[in-house]
């Protein structure tokens, strides 16, 4: 059994030690076996014996345990020289990357809302009907439902048109106060120059027991944050309808090209529409078990803020990938 001290010292790699160590240690191995002989000895001989052995399979404990630190110890600086990142690689030629427009965007949203502890909610991209419309009372066959064409799957879920179903899943698992709002992803069957399938939304919901939240509240925040996206612009707010809010407004900054005295882009009125809201409708507290509280909810894409800022002429370009396009962004 001794042989197995030089084993051991000229195992190669872990694998080689591993099967080195079943075959000392395991159950049948040679320890067990050489244990076992001892029922065969006499008494004396048996204490002498079974001294030696204990002696033998500490060696080899120790023994084994330091070559697999030394071999462990090998392999790591292999794998170090192998992936290791060589910093003398970076020099003046090679260019750094940028954040995409997109990301660029949500993230100057969201560091407004942050300043006034909302904080941050994401909900799941594939969505069932009770979430994404049902409970923001859009029951079936409701017509504004033809407003969100959608992506349907087999099984009744589908992908989320829209940020709005987070607002449900953070009431249902939370208690008033509420102040979120809520990135992400969203889908729609829509593809023109300012249309793709995929695009991103953020929603924001703020809600309160008894009858504290006000429209004054939802304007005053919303006219600081278009002033912190876009600077010095007007905002106004127009009566509108969505079927989660109640009452409903659009929101429109004066034209940010021609300053609100009409060109291309403002279709010639000198407004341009940004974003979506209104008080929480009744309907949507009683669908999440909510009673006595009051709320307001908004919702805005956020390419759309991302074009105007950067004065892209096409959306789908943003999804190209052409790294002539995102170059500038740096
Ligand atoms: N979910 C709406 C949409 O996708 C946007 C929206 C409008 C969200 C009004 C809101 C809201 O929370 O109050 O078009």
């Amino acid at each position: 059994m001794r042989d197995y001290i030089q084993k051991i010292k000229s195992a190669m790699d872990l694998n080689e030690l591993e099967k080195l160590r079943v075959e000392i240690f395991g159950k049948k191995g040679v320890l067990a076996a050489s244990f076992s002989k001892l029922k065969s000895l006499s008494n004396d001989e048996k204490k002498e014996f079974a001294k030696e052995l204990n002696v033998l399979k500490t060696q080899l404990s120790n023994l084994l345990q330091e070559k697999k630190e030394s071999l462990n110890k090998k392999a790591m600086e292999i794998s170090m020289q192998k992936d290791g990142v060589d910093v003398t690689l970076f020099d003046a030629a090679c260019e750094n990357g940028a954040l995409h427009p997109v990301q660029a965007t949500m993230d100057k949203m969201i560091e407004y809302f942050f300043g006034l502890n909302f904080e941050i909610q994401e909900g799941p991209l594939v969505e069932d009907d009770f979430h994404n419309f049902e409970a923001l009372n859009l029951p079936e066959f409701h017509p504004a439902r033809d407003m969100q064409d959608t992506f349907y799957f087999k099984d009744s879920k589908l992908l989320r048109t829209h940020t709005s179903p987070v607002q449900i899943r953070t009431m249902l698992k939370e208690k008033p106060p509420i102040r979120i709002i809520s990135p992400g992803a969203v889908f729609r069957r829509d593809l023109d120059i300012t249309h793709t399938p995929q695009f991103h939304q953020i929603e924001g919901l703020v809600v309160e027991e008894g009858n504290k939240v006000s429209f004054a509240n939802l304007k005053f925040i919303l006219e600081n944050f278009l002033t912190h996206m876009f600077g010095d612009v007007k905002v106004r707010f127009r009566p509108s309808f969505f079927p989660f809010t109640e009452p409903s407004a659009e929101v429109d900054i004066s034209c940010i090209f021609c300053k609100g005295k009409g060109c291309r882009v403002c279709s010639h009125t000198g407004w341009i529409e940004i974003l979506g809201c209104g008080m929480v409708d009744p309907n949507v507290f009683k669908a999440v078990g909510y009673e006595d509280v009051s709320g307001y909810a908004f919702g805005l894409g956020v390419e759309r803020v991302a074009m105007l800022l950067h004065q892209i002429p096409d959306l789908r370009s943003l999804y190209e990938g052409d790294l002539r396009l995102l170059e500038q962004f740096k």
